[in-house]
């Protein structure tokens, strides 16, 4: 893998990270290139990571056994289509982290058949901590699974899906998913200061909170309903937040965000505003029977 050849098309951030975590990972610069239309970005890849930097996406894509079309969505039905005679005439494998745009579309583009893996990352691979599912179609061979596999493996996890229609709930799942941890710690902030406590300390409650709880379900051998089941005494002060989210039936509310997500519609701000209201409304049942817990367990203050 470290003696592959990876030429990316497209040196926006998407490419910055997988070339700065296939260095970490031991790639050699030498055989990292990429196409890259602004001199000053080129200039930043060749300073940053000493990788080949050009604005010419034919003479990159010709370089490399690899070639990764990081560029926007819209971008991608010219940038492919130029590079149709070198795909045809090389074979090289394509990735494509481009969102949504299907792989029949880009071996069309490509001027028929050719090996295709289809990504979908998600932005903590910005700061190697992504999770991206890959599709692979019939021509990608074994070994070049891997190699798209190690690829994407150096901006945090990779898996496989067999169906590309599955990448529709990748992408409503871990795709779009960032977005739901931020507006939970968001509402989490919210309702932190609305009991009084100062802005900067409830942000980085809420924050430790959420990696610790990442943290725990990533490393302990329990699934998330049985360590949700070990911090829930019963009687306690967890409980009664989660019996309100409960009776709100939180689940229902997540799993029709992923519906919407899923129909590409637009969160409703509905959504987030109820969301705002249960979990203060949770939050405060806990407050309360914290202060309850206290008077019962040390005497009335
Ligand atoms: N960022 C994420 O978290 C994320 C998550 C999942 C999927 N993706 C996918 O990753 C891809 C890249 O996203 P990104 O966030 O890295 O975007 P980005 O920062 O805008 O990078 C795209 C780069 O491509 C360059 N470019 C534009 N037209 C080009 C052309 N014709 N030939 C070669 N390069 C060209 C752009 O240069 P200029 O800026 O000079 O136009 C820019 O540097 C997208 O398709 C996106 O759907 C991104």
């Amino acid at each position: 893998m470290k003696n592959v050849s990876i030429a990316f098309i497209g040196g926006g951030n998407m490419a910055r990270s997988l070339i700065g975590g296939l260095l970490t990972s031991g790639s050699d610069p030498g055989r990292l290139y990429v196409a890259e239309p602004d001199a000053g970005q080129r200039e930043f890849l060749r300073g940053r990571f000493g990788v080949h930097a050009s604005a010419d996406n034919r003479d990159i894509a010709a370089r490399a056994e690899v070639l990764v079309l990081a560029v926007k969505p819209q971008a991608l039905h010219g940038v492919t289509e130029d590079l149709a005679e070198i795909v045809q005439t090389r074979q090289p494998l394509v990735i494509s982290i481009a969102a949504g745009v299907r792989e029949a579309d880009i071996r069309q583009w490509l001027g028929g058949e050719a090996a295709i893996v289809r990504t979908m990352p998600n932005t903590p691979a910005l700061v190697g901590s992504g999770a991206t599912a890959l599709f692979a179609n019939p021509w990608v061979s074994d070994s070049q699974r891997q190699v798209a596999e190690s690829i994407m493996r150096a901006v945090g996890l990779a898996v496989w899906v067999d169906h590309e229609r599955l990448l529709d709930a990748v992408t409503a799942l871990s795709g779009s998913g960032p977005a739901y941890f931020f507006l939970l710690m968001e509402a989490l902030e919210k309702a932190g200061i609305r009991m009084g406590l100062e802005a900067e300390t409830a942000r980085l409650l809420t924050l430790q909170t959420a990696f610790g709880a990442a943290k725990m379900a990533l490393e302990i051998p329990e699934n998330a309903a049985a360590l949700r089941a070990r911090v829930t005494s019963p009687g306690g002060t967890t409980e009664r937040a989660i019996s309100v989210f409960q009776d709100e039936q939180l689940d229902v509310l997540i799993a029709r965000s992923l519906a919407a997500s899923l129909a590409i519609m637009e969160t409703p701000t509905l959504l987030t505003d109820q969301l705002d209201d249960l979990v203060a409304r949770a939050l405060d049942a806990a407050r309360h029977r914290s202060e309850e817990l206290g008077n019962l367990l040390g005497g009335q203050p």
